[in-house]
């Protein structure tokens, strides 16, 4: 057998086929396993695609038994440090971070998009006010669809990318939009002067008094700061569930801001980016740190539904280098602000109770990215059914570089996995009087 092969053997026939296998720059080999029902007449069967590699990326590598995260190769360590988001947003995008004229021009770029069309704003009128902002982010995101499909020949680079920058420009004022409509405020336009995530506060609180040092002038750049830094930390993740719905959307050629929503609807669920929502909903049904052993033993009691939110992930089973970035960010963010958040004395509580016990040592679960970055939300003033609409704004980068990447390949096949059959075998019509 070949060194770069997995040898298969049926062990009914006898029949041994050898199948290539690649070598990854970093992370486990795959066997190209495409010719297994050509020569057995089978599928592999991997529900929740625990062992399949989908595709072949160049954006972001995750070790999760060692707790790395790169993108474009830079540890996520450094991009939280010294980098502003926009320079991740382009990394991401273009593979390499801007020099300095790169990004200034970016940032206008971006700037530049980051205003919707009216009549896409009207369509917040038809949102009932207690909408939840999810809601109404796919919906909107989806109606991109509707005003920008004339110059989207997906195959056409400059197509493409201004598709790519109107969707990361656009994203942040739509989810603003979408809060001010909740609490029934004026919308608040973008504007060219200010970095993103400045914008992005401006539009969301301008005039309400949470975010200024001065007046309703200079916005806190310590908060600008925190800000950016979990809009880094969220901007891509590989292969999830989000990620893998824009490629699957994507890979039948459709309108790529439809792909886009169809992304922000995979990551609304509480076991993907709802679960930042859900965490803060958890602590505050805890209530005090008394009730933690209670509800660590509901986590391990296999005839009760109820998880900790914010612990465990697919890929990690060390930690999870976000959230310890996070942890601290949170400590930061609460002792600058003074503010002595119960829930963040609840969260570590519940941290260190569930970090000793060996139910979540055996499965080697921790906190995930979601467990603190609800707390430093929160100190932000942001309402916490807006934290899974920052999640979003964050990873529309990502899906955006992967869905580019995707089409810049000379051919994407659909994506179309093949099934386990397990209902009635080939039976008969009967007619209705005669069941
Ligand atoms: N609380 C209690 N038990 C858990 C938890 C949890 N949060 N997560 C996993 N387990 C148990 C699970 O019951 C199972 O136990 P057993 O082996 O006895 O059946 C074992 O650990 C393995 O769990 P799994 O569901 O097979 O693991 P998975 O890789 O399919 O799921 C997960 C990963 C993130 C969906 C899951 O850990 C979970 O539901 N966590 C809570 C939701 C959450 O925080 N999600 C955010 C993920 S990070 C943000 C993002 O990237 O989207």
């Amino acid at each position: 057998m070949a060194n770069d092969a997995l040898l298969i053997k049926h062990t009914g026939t006898g029949k041994e086929v050898e199948y290539p296998l690649t070598k990854a720059v970093l992370g486990a080999e795959t066997v190209d396993m495409r010719g297994l029902y050509r020569d057995f007449g089978c599928f592999s069967y991997d529900p929740g695609y625990m062992i399949t590699a989908s595709c072949k990326s160049a954006i972001t590598y995750i070790d999760g038994d060692r707790g790395i995260l790169l993108y474009r190769g830079y540890p996520i360590e450094q991009l939280a440090e010294h980098c502003d988001f926009m320079e991740v947003a382009y990394l991401l995008l273009k593979g390499e971070l801007p020099n300095k004229d790169q990004l200034r021009e970016f940032n206008l770029e971006i700037a530049d998009r980051s205003i919707i069309h009216e009549a896409l704003r009207k369509f917040f009128d038809g949102f009932h006010y207690d909408a939840h902002p999810m809601a109404m982010l796919v919906g909107v995101v989806g109606s991109l669809a509707a005003f920008y499909h004339r110059e989207m020949d997906v195959k056409n680079p400059e197509h493409r990318w201004l598709c790519a920058t109107r969707l990361i420009g656009k994203l942040s004022t739509i989810a603003a939009a979408s809060y001010r409509h909740s609490i029934g405020r004026p919308f608040v336009y973008p504007r060219m002067d200010l970095s993103y995530c400045e914008n992005f506060l401006n539009m969301m609180f301008s005039r309400s008094a949470q975010i200024y040092i001065d007046q309703d002038h200079y916005i806190d750049p310590f908060l600008v700061k925190a800000l950016n830094l979990l809009f880094i930390l969220h901007a891509d993740h590989e292969q999830n569930a989000s990620t893998s719905t824009v490629r699957l959307a994507g890979s039948t050629g459709a309108n790529p801001y439809a792909c886009i929503a169809a992304g922000i609807a995979a990551l609304w669920g509480p076991a993907h980016g709802g679960a930042n929502e859900a965490v803060l909903n958890m602590l505050a049904q805890i209530g005090t740190a008394a009730n933690v052993p209670k509800f660590i033993a509901k986590a391990k009691d296999p005839n009760d539904t109820f998880r900790l939110m914010g612990f465990g992930h697919r890929v990690y089973k060390n930690f999870d280098p976000r959230a310890t970035i996070i942890r601290k960010t949170c400590y930061e963010v609460l002792s600058r602000s003074q503010t002595n958040d119960p829930m963040f004395e609840l969260a570590l509580s519940l941290e260190e109770q569930a970090l000793k016990d060996p139910y979540f040592i055996e499965r080697k679960l921790y906190p995930n990215v979601d467990f603190y970055s609800g707390i430093i939300y929160k100190a932000l003033s942001i309402p916490v059914d807006m934290f899974t609409v920052m999640f979003a704004i964050a990873r529309t980068t990502g899906w955006v570089a992967h869905w580019y990447e995707m089409m810049d390949e000379p051919a994407t096949p659909i994506g179309r996995p093949r099934q386990l059959y397990v209902g009635p075998a080939r039976r008969d019509f009967v007619p209705i009087y005669q069941r």
